[in-house]
């Protein structure tokens, strides 16, 4: 039986650490010191922090025929979810069965978002998942208020910046030595603003055009 490779975003929980940290070591192996379970455990309690997940599912019942909706509405669910207060002490839905393949995070403070984290399995890369969990937290940055969204990426990561700029991202000052792995610069990159018409159209196009591209990997 061939089943459909399903993908849903969820809030992050404390059950998802432990997978959350093996995607961290995968996608961010130089990286020092390293996120530990407190540290996570910390994040998700601090009340400026929105972790998000991306996960792998089966159709439900088994049944390859279902066509899922793969589109934006899991998103704005995960939004309306944030504010339920109950998220980390509820029946916890991290199934066992979940495989976590990617996750990104951001800070709210005020009316800026900053990207904290945003990372996919190496064995997924180019598959368009990076890309969905970038208009995930677009998406959550605008329902939370933000006029503008932040960044620090390393000078050498030239993937994840043409990520960015696609999002209209602009580099906007460097950060000297600011890893402390190996005293890499980062460039800080920042969105104008998101509020803005010109954005919101420009956001719409890009995700229909994510879409369009990826319907097919989510729906057979
Ligand atoms: C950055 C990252 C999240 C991208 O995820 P991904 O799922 O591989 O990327 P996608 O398939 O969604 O690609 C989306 C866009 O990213 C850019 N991109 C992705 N891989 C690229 C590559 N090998 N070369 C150039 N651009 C690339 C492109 O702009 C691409 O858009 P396009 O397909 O229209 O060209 C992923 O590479 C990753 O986890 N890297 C390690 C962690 C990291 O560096 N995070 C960023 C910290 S600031």
């Amino acid at each position: 039986m061939e089943y459909l490779i399903l993908y849903d975003i969820r809030n992050m929980r404390d059950a998802d650490i432990p997978q959350v940290l093996d995607i961290d070591l995968d996608a961010f192996p130089t990286q020092w010191p390293h996120p530990t379970t407190s540290s996570y455990h910390h994040e998700l309690r601090n009340k400026l922090a929105h972790y998000v997940v991306l996960y792998k599912r089966k159709p439900d019942n088994g049944n390859e025929n279902i066509k899922p909706s793969i589109g934006f509405k899991e998103v704005i669910s995960y939004i309306k979810g944030l504010f339920d207060h109950d998220r980390f002490f509820g029946p916890d839905k991290s199934a066992s069965n979940e495989q976590l393949v990617g996750m990104a995070g951001i800070w709210m403070m005020v009316d800026e978002a900053h990207i904290v984290t945003i990372a996919v399995r190496r064995s997924l890369k180019r598959e368009g998942l990076g890309e969905r969990l970038l208009i995930c937290i677009i998406e959550m940055a605008r329902q939370l208020g933000a006029r503008i969204i932040t960044l620090e990426v390393r000078v050498s990561n030239t993937i994840a910046q043409a990520l960015y700029a696609k999002y209209g991202f602009l580099t906007a000052g460097t950060r000297r030595k600011y890893y402390s792995d190996n005293g890499e610069d980062a460039l800080i990159m920042s969105t104008e603003n998101i509020t803005s018409s010109a954005y919101a159209e420009l956001f719409q196009h890009l995700k229909d055009e994510h879409r369009k591209r990826w319907d097919h990997h989510y729906t057979e």
